[in-house]
């Protein structure tokens, strides 16, 4: 196990204690976009501790959070177009599921990917409410906890259970979710929302879900998971059936056996266009 794995797992599991010391305490609550876009001072005390402990253990490398906590570097849009030329970066999302947290359900995670020269290498997904620790190197598989996972060998949709993600922006986003499962939700076996784009990923890995799709989600909502997906040896495309790239922001994930039958679908509910 490499160094940058063994330390990403240990700042997750270390913002994971964070938070939950204050899973059921008052905290104060903000939108972002809108109303339904919420940040609590939780996503910024999590990702101000990853940031500190990655400079700490790695200070050359590159870093950017979902809330953008001072750091005194560049702005994200800054250096993601240039990611494919930088050596180290990680992204981080702090809380993914945070309306999740502030519910005090148990779905939300800490997600931490590790890029380098545009490839994701290192991918840690820690859910703390069930001490869930996913994870995936490049080229050396999947794991929960230690044990290995693959993907699920289903290849039919009516034996799939498939999930999917409501997406804060109510207008596009999450009109074609929900076309999508109005579609989707008569031919697969079943539908689950889990609130969190990280979870719902290392679920398909560990074969626990056989797809997950969305559309519009950032790549630190799913970059540890996409790496994982792929080394449970599934499969992750646009919901055109592109492969995956750093800046695709609509996605399938899958055992890759369901994930034609869900383009076809998604097509039929929505059109080529988002
Ligand atoms: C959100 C969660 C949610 C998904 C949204 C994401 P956040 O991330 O992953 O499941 O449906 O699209 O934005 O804001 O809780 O980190
Ligand atoms: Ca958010
Ligand atoms: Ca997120
Ligand atoms: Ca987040």
């Amino acid at each position: 196990m490499s160094t940058h794995l063994e330390v990403a797992k240990q700042i997750a599991k270390e913002a994971g204690v964070l938070l939950e010391k204050r899973v059921t305490s008052e905290f104060h609550v903000e939108h972002k976009n809108n109303v339904f876009d919420l940040v609590t001072e939780m996503d910024r005390a999590s990702e101000d501790l990853i940031k500190k402990q990655i400079k700490h253990h790695f200070p050359d490398h590159q870093i950017i959070g979902e809330e953008g906590v001072a750091e005194g570097t560049d702005k994200f849009e800054d250096w993601f177009d240039r990611i494919a030329d930088i050596p180290f970066a990680w992204i981080v999302d702090p809380i993914d599921g945070t309306t999740n947290y502030v519910n005090g359900l148990h779905s939300y995670t800490i997600s931490i990917a590790l890029i380098s020269f545009g490839e994701i290498h290192v991918g840690v997904i820690y859910n703390p409410s069930l001490d869930e620790m996913f994870w995936a190197e490049k080229g050396k598989g999947a794991f929960l906890n230690g044990n290995q996972i693959q993907v699920d060998p289903t290849e039919k949709l009516n034996e799939s259970v498939i999930s999917t993600g409501f997406p804060t922006d109510i207008d596009k986003a999450r009109k074609y979710v929900l076309n999508g499962i109005s579609q989707l939700g008569i031919v697969a076996r079943n539908i689950r929302v889990f609130g969190s784009a990280a979870l719902h990923c290392a679920y398909v890995a560990a074969g626990k879900l056989n797809a997950y799709w969305e559309v519009g989600i950032n790549v630190w909502d799913v970059a540890a998971g996409v790496l994982i997906v792929k080394e449970a040896s599934g499969n992750v495309v646009d919901t055109l059936g592109n492969p995956y790239q750093l800046s695709t922001r609509n996605l399938i994930c899958s055992n890759g056996k369901i994930e034609e039958e869900l383009i076809t679908h998604l097509k039929q509910a929505n059109g080529t266009g988002f």
